[in-house]
């Protein structure tokens, strides 16, 4: 497929976990592509499943009436249907296959001159395969984690750390109620940007991320330091990737045929049992899950969704393939899909944010 092609017709999917202010995108996708270039838009549906399988609905304007705050995606997603490395049974097993020809089929057959692929490292890894096999291709990055590299911020990680720190208000007035210990558990992967920032935000006594692998003892002396001041509660964020000094991360199952198959979850109850052994406190345990990914997206996503989408047209109109957007400071670029992916945004050591708790006296379990 020529990438010098007019483009008349856009194709948009949504892929990987859902975050909120896909629908934001979407929405500004077909808003722009056809009031400010005359395009259509054909959604497929599900992740890179509706692509393989040929699942395609029309998008008009009317189509994204009222989703600009709505949860979720009206395309829905999935984190399976990897074209590349697509599950088949052969003989009774299972064998994994490549199968993005069907893809080439299925845009043809739609008449797509170029696709925009809203997703986080999974889906835009995907994203830039088909780019390298011929695929006119624009990314758009989203993650509730914000662990993607080549950007300063996804959306749907500030809905998230809203979620979180409302999260920590409530358990706020609760632990000091009871004089008890409370830990929230909250998302993130491999990455402790939702927790950090949660953790600061919602005035958190203890924060433990991946980047820092804790020490127990350092956690049960700062809860201790505070009851000698007569301070008799306090609240732990744990981000689900944390793991203490020589320890693994604890992993709550595996999903098979996902793009990244490890779930996390569980290192709040166990840091929770440690501390109540060791200062005989009452410690009870949240875990935040999948509120962190639902709902309607905060003003601050659907702003940049909003921005994410024109954007993503633009690069298409101006045959910019390959790229994703990105927010560079305030401003919204394009970056190569390749910088992207095949390995994540972590909090660095030296960050602000945690200079910044470190000065309000923060436990990071270091
Ligand atoms: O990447 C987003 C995310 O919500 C992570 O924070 C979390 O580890 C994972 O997805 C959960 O995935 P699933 O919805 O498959 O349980």
């Amino acid at each position: 497929m020529s990438t010098a092609k007019k483009v008349r017709r856009i194709g948009v999917l949504t892929g990987g976990g859902d975050a909120p202010g896909l629908n934001a995108v979407i929405r500004a996708v077909v808003k722009a592509a056809i009031r400010e270039y005359g395009l259509s838009v054909v959604g497929f549906l599900n992740g890179f499943g509706g692509l393989i399988k040929n699942q395609a609905r029309e998008l008009t304007e009317q189509d994204v009436v009222g989703i600009l705050p709505r949860g979720g995606t009206i395309l829905g997603t999935t984190n399976r249907d990897n074209p590349f490395h697509y599950p088949v049974i052969k003989g009774g097993k299972k064998e994994f296959v490549d199968v993005s020809d069907r893809i080439f089929e299925n845009i043809s057959i739609h008449g797509v001159d170029a696709l925009i692929i809203i997703g986080g490292d999974g889906s835009l890894a995907i994203a830039k395969e088909l780019y390298e096999k011929g695929l006119p291709v624009v990314g758009v990055p989203k993650t509730i984690d914000n662990d993607l590299q080549a950007t300063d911020q996804t959306f749907g990680f500030d809905t998230a750390l809203t979620t979180a720190t409302e999260a920590l208000d409530k358990l706020h007035t609760t632990a000091e109620s009871h004089h008890r210990v409370m830990v929230l558990e909250v998302m993130g992967r491999y990455a402790g940007w939702i927790a950090l920032a949660a953790g600061i935000a919602g005035g958190a006594d203890v924060i433990l991320i991946p980047e820092i692998p804790y020490r127990i003892e350092k956690v049960i002396e700062k809860i201790s330091q505070r009851e000698v001041q007569g301070k008799k509660f306090s609240i732990i964020v744990v981000a689900e990737g944390a793991r203490p000094v020589g320890g693994e991360m604890v992993v709550q199952r595996k999903v098979e045929d996902s793009f990244d198959p490890i779930r996390l979850g569980g290192i709040g109850q166990v840091v929770a049992q440690q501390v109540e052994e060791a200062t005989g406190k009452e410690t009870r345990v949240t875990v935040l899950g999948h509120l962190q990914r639902g709902g309607s997206p905060t003003a601050y996503d659907r702003i940049l969704a909003t921005r994410y989408g024109t954007g993503a047209v633009q690069l298409v109109m101006e045959g910019r393939f390959g790229h994703m957007v990105s927010l560079k400071g305030t401003s919204i670029v394009a970056v190569p899909l390749a910088e992207v992916t095949g390995r994540i945004r972590t909090v660095p050591l030296d960050s602000d944010l945690l200079r910044t708790a470190r000065q309000l006296g923060i436990c990071l379990g270091d």
